[in-house]
């Protein structure tokens, strides 16, 4: 019946709406919402029907560009040579297809393969002048992507400069940025203990972390590369497998997994070999790529509008496995939101056994239909925590009972709250809730919050207990005694205690913004609305226009923080802090540039049209960061911001005045530098 009324065209543009919107949620927002093989799936479908329609097929389809990665706050560059894709396969029947279009494509000559592992990151342009790393680019659409220099100097394994002597003077190398198992581990942990949204998987992370405004963050997060491209017109030689050992003599990270494969057989063994050795590997890799050694070789098999003829990748499938969920539980975390998790029967998954699963929220929990006691698939692909894929409804007992989403606080009974366009209900009585209460506290004292050492949990636990610490005000009032009244150590511990509290009235602002645990301000944010804002008096006053003014801060959180403002116990508890002595402006000695001041006072004009922000966004920058925003240029203009298509009188009379021009890129450089 279905066939009947199939509209190709409608379903082409369809597709083709649906894959624009996963290209974006990958690459811009780093939070895809389906996986690779549902994604693939769509792709091909959409190939195939292009292929047999070619007249619906439109030239800005998915299918002939790579997804974007584009992140605006950095400067865009064209790549020297465009980053194209690799044309995907799970079947080892399309490998050997590949193998023999390769074999007819070279008119049957002699030709050999190099097998290397699929990194699962982000990739990576570089380029190298006279040895020394010039500039690290983002694929971006594939024809541009965003200058990110600054940031891969922090990755150690990326040579600066390079060894030897004998690399071309002008190259091109292209690989993947990676974060390593470990690190991802506890990264995760981290954001999990401060309740900010974990990464789905390393290739998420190591791309959100390039994309970061501080270098100093990035280093800090433990990326690695590897390198795996090439390019450029005087490489070593004719060979990719040789280059690339010419390469890893420069200093780049080649993988030693790389080799020369002569016939489809060895291809097989090779795929077999890394499927289950993967494991084993400090970093995620989802397949293996096959290259035609020879250059030449390569030219002349050349390429489609999105991959080469000379590669193929092919994937590994995702683990999974088949067990009963027992219960869901339903958890409350510090700032409310309510996590189903559900409790599995024990299985043995990629080596450990899995005994609860994540089921993230209501809304998945619906899309599975799940019951208790039904028989559900369990993966493990990129992801630390393993998934709930599907249900097998067939062996559903009958009268099993649905999952049931509560609609009460398992901890404090209040009725929870559901936001229009979030996907988590939250417990509301965030000042009455007792994990919530506990929870706040424990984040208050955290080390990245206002590190008040030698408070543990338990501490924490024991006082709220006794009534003694119900916020994290009341930890300012406490008194040694008090302390040593809990009998959990000693008279030394509990002064310890107290010079730590007393110690934690120097945190500086922006951290104390941090501690108070407001939903959706982590570390980053607080940092930005501290510079941006210089103190609590400040930004208690702050509009959701003015917050969403600031770098970084969407509606979700302008409108967090002026809930969290407007709320009556939330203001006591600042006055309070405040009248105990706790920082609530940026330090008066902290330089010009933190407490954004940039533009201090000066009068800016803008004129023309901008690729980046509209013209009233780039107003408000320049309000936000100390400026005025005039209409005409005077000598009293400061800096002239030159869009396209400037009016040429302007430009004379601003050039006859002195003034300075800058462009965009110069300005955003600008507020870049001072936000990092
Ligand atoms: S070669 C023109 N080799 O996979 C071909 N890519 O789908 C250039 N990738 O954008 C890519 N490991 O991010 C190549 N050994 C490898 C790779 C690899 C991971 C990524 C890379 C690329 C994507 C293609």
């Amino acid at each position: 019946m279905m066939e009947n009324n199939f509209d190709p065209q409608e379903r082409i543009a369809y597709l083709s709406r649906t894959l624009d919107e996963h290209n974006y949620n990958y690459y811009v927002l780093n939070a895809p919402t389906i996986d690779d093989r549902e994604f693939d799936r769509l792709m091909h479908e959409l190939e195939q029907l292009e292929a047999q329609y070619p007249q619906y097929a439109s030239p800005d389809s998915p299918t002939r560009h790579v997804g974007s990665d584009i992140n605006h706050s950095f400067v865009q560059v064209e790549h020297t040579y465009p980053m194209l894709s690799l044309s995907n396969t799970y079947s080892i029947e399309e490998v050997a297809a590949f193998y023999e279009r390769v074999r007819q494509g070279l008119d049957d000559a002699p030709f050999h393969l190099v097998g290397e592992l699929k990194f699962d990151g982000t990739s990576i342009s570089l380029t190298y002048e006279n040895g020394r790393l010039k500039r690290a680019v983002t694929r971006g659409d594939g024809t541009r992507g965003d200058d990110v220099t600054r940031n891969v100097r922090t990755i150690r394994s990326i040579p600066v400069v390079l060894r030897g002597d004998d690399y071309p003077d002008l190259f091109e190398i292209r690989g993947e940025v990676l974060m390593p198992w470990k690190s991802f581990d506890t990264l995760n942990e981290e954001r999990e203990r401060q309740e900010e949204p974990l990464f789905a998987n390393p290739r998420n992370a190591a791309s959100g972390t390039l994309k970061l405004q501080n270098p100093a963050v990035v280093a800090s997060r433990g990326l690695d590369a590897y390198f795996y491209y090439l390019l450029g017109d005087k490489l070593p030689g004719d060979d990719h497998y040789e280059n690339l050992q010419c390469a890893r003599r420069w200093g780049f990270k080649i993988s030693n997994a790389m080799r020369v494969l002569h016939s489809l057989q060895e291809v097989k063994e090779y795929i077999n070999y890394w499927d289950v050795e993967r494991r084993n590997l400090p970093v995620a890799t989802d397949g293996i790529v096959l290259k035609v050694a020879s250059l030449e070789q390569q030219r002349d098999l050349g390429y489609t509008a999105k991959s080469p003829r000379w590669a193929i990748a092919y994937k590994f499938q995702a683990e999974e496995a088949v067990t009963e969920l027992k219960s869901v539980d339903f958890q409350v975390g510090r700032s409310g939101t309510i996590t189903p998790v559900a409790n599995l029967e024990p299985v043995l998954l990629s080596g450990t056994v899995v005994k609860r699963a994540s089921l993230h929220n209501e809304d998945i929990i619906r899309s599975l239909d799940l019951h208790i006691g039904d028989m559900v698939h369990v993966e493990k692909g990129g992801e630390i925590i393993p998934k709930i894929t599907a249900v097998d409804a067939d062996k559903r007992r009958p009268g099993s009972e649905p999952v049931q989403f509560v609609r009460n606080c398992p901890e404090c009974g209040a009725a929870l709250v559901r936001e229009e366009g979030e996907a988590a209900w939250y417990c509301p009585d965030s000042n009455h809730c007792p994990p919530q209460i506990k929870g706040r506290i424990e984040h208050f004292i955290s080390r990245k919050a206002m590190d008040i050492e030698d408070l543990g949990p338990e501490t924490v636990a024991a006082f709220y207990e006794r009534g003694m610490v119900c916020n994290v005000a009341d930890l300012y009032i406490l008194t040694i005694d008090d302390v040593a009244a809990l009998k959990l150590q000693g008279r030394k511990w509990a002064s310890n205690i107290i010079r730590s509290i007393e110690r934690s009235k120097s945190v500086p602002f922006a951290r104390v913004l941090f501690a108070l645990g407001i939903r959706f301000v982590g570390e980053t944010v607080a940092k930005r609305l501290a510079t941006a804002f210089g103190s609590m008096a400040k930004l208690r006053e702050a509009t959701v226009e003015e917050l969403m003014a600031v770098p970084d801060i969407g509606e979700r959180i302008a409108h967090s923080v002026v809930e969290y403002m407007s709320d009556i116990d939330n203001l006591l508890l600042i006055e309070r802090l405040a009248q105990y002595g706790v920082a609530m402006e940026v330090e008066a000695s902290a330089p010009v540039e933190l407490r954004r001041n940039i533009f201090e006072g000066a009068a800016i004009v803008i004129s023309g049209t901008f690729k980046h922000h509209s013209r009233d966004e780039y107003k408000a920058m320049i309000e936000q960061y100390g400026g005025r925003n005039v209409a005409s240029v005077s000598g009293a203009t400061k800096y002239l911001l030159a869009g396209d298509n400037m009016g040429p009188a302007k430009l004379e009379k601003a050039t006859r005045l002195g003034v300075q021009i800058i462009s965009e890129d110069d300005f955003l450089g600008m507020i870049n530098s001072m936000n990092s």
